[in-house]
């Protein structure tokens, strides 16, 4: 099952939006009732309205009324892919207002992956808890 996710993060790549930066990402996005969503990062000449490949697939989702997810795959790299794509901050802190801390985070290569867990990705992070 993480192979077919980390193919589809593949999939999702090819669709970036990066002529910034030239770096792209996709990501593939496991609901807790089995579908997946694509997303890919979009940058932007003015730059800060750039979207990650991550929140594209979150925001995907969460607008069609899905907010339970199992697992994502995330692949980057400018010509080819980088075994050391991880997702941002900003990324990582949206997974937490949706996901358990068990949600798997699939990194790497469809060939060569490594599987985190969000409490591993974000240690002491700050959710809805304290409010
Ligand atoms: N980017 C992502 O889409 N996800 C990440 O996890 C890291 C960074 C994008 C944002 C920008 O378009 C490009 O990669 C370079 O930062």
């Amino acid at each position: 099952m993480y192979q077919k996710l980390m193919e589809q993060a593949v999939k999702a790549r090819e669709q970036s939006y990066s002529p910034y930066s030239g770096y792209k990402v996709g990501s593939a996005l496991l609901s807790k009732s089995g579908k997946i969503y694509l997303g890919c990062n979009i940058e932007n000449a003015s730059y800060t309205p750039t979207i990650c490949a991550e929140r594209t697939a979150f925001f995907k989702a969460i607008s069609e009324g899905v907010k339970e997810f199992e697992a994502i795959a995330i692949v980057g790299g400018k010509d080819t892919l980088s075994p050391s794509c991880t997702p941002c901050g900003v990324c990582r802190q949206v997974m937490v207002e949706f996901c358990s801390p068990d949600f798997k985070i699939i990194l790497g290569t469809p060939d060569d992956y490594k599987i985190y867990t969000l409490k591993e990705m974000l240690p002491y992070s700050f959710s809805q808890k304290e409010l």
